[in-house]
């Protein structure tokens, strides 16, 4: 008697498992996050996020163009925003001369090919690090959605390609969508963070930015009445199917390694593609985890964003897009 079927055959040398191979990782499927701050000739590192920078807009124009050298098609920028100029309406986000709207021109005057994403949320003008407004200590779903929706139309007066809203309020995408229809921008695309949990995994992002919110009574800790709960699946799918409606053109689960079950049930209902989003705490375990020389970086690192793609994602949205395309190329 043998074994009725050999898999191992298959399996045997590198040369048949990479013809048999199914899921292929290429430059094409990152948005590589990209954080700006005020000032020149600034590329500093954050602490929690170790070889990954803040740049001003002069080392951003070069850092666009090694990506685009690399094969890189997109960026989702964020901006570390003054305290000066925060509050609680997020005002500095529409000022037409703002970090962000001189980002976006930057990216685009360097390479004009280059996707240009935006994030579309009040936390890092929000005095109190929240991603709406606050009103009578909670956060006022409509008026922000509005807002929301002002900000969208101001990054595509700046160039902005696709805008994307990383808040969670209810209707906020059907209300962009309308304001880039009714000011002329019917091209300006919208990656809805559809599935976006309250997770503690944004830590290194909020260092990043500056963003986490505060500690003042009166103003919730956390953002668990807006992210979702990450007890739950069911509501990821109907937050999705909602967003795809109101007119998202992209879709995104976030986070990504501890979702990749939501991740292969949005991919099975989403007629649109959908990202992942790899985020700052899955970054910074890897690294920190490396430094101890208690993993190999690269081989988790590539384990990890193909296990992504593998569950359904068309695209990441991922700190490692640099690392993992310089290491396949
Ligand atoms: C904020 C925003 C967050 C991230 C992307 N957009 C943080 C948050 O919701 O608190 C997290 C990304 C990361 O951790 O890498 N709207």
């Amino acid at each position: 008697m043998f074994p009725l079927r050999r898999n191992r055959r298959l399996r045997a040398n590198e040369s048949i498992r990479s013809l048999i191979r199914e899921t292929i990782i290429s430059p094409n499927d990152f948005i590589v996050p990209l954080f700006v701050v005020e000032g020149s000739n600034i590329r500093e590192e954050i602490p929690s996020m170790q070889n990954y920078f803040r740049l001003s807009l002069d080392k951003l124009e070069k850092e666009v163009n090694e990506l685009w050298k690399l094969g890189l098609k997109s960026v989702l920028l964020f901006v570390k925003v003054p305290d000066n100029l925060k509050d609680n309406q997020g005002k500095e986000a529409l000022n037409p001369n703002g970090l962000m709207q001189r980002a976006i021109k930057t990216v685009k005057n360097a390479c004009p090919e280059m996707i240009v994403m935006t994030d579309v949320a009040l936390d890092p003008y929000s005095i109190y690090g929240h991603d709406g407004i606050i009103e009578n200590g909670q956060i006022a779903n409509d008026a922000t959605s509005l807002f929301l929706a002002e900000m969208s139309v101001a990054h595509a007066q700046a160039g902005a390609d696709i805008v994307a809203p990383s808040d969670m309020m209810d209707g906020r995408i059907l209300e962009i969508r309308e304001a880039l229809e009714d000011n002329g921008f019917s091209n300006t695309g919208i990656m809805s963070y559809s599935a976006k949990y309250a997770s503690a995994h944004y830590g290194p992002f909020r260092d990043a930015l500056d963003s986490a919110p505060v500690d003042l009574q009166n103003i919730p800790k956390d953002k668990k009445t807006y992210q979702m709960d990450y007890h739950n699946r069911l509501e990821a799918i109907r937050e999705t199917r909602m967003d795809i409606e109101e007119g998202a053109d992209i879709v995104m689960v976030k986070p990504g390694i501890a979702y990749l079950d939501i991740v292969r049930e949005v991919k099975n209902m989403s007629e649109v593609p959908v990202a992942v989003y790899q985020v700052s705490g899955e970054y910074c375990m890897i690294k920190a985890a490396a430094e101890k020389g208690w993993i190999d970086h690269d081989a988790v690192m590539m384990e990890q964003v193909t296990a992504i793609k593998r569950a359904g994602a068309d695209l990441i949205a991922s700190y490692f897009a640099k690392d993992v395309v310089k290491l396949i190329s």
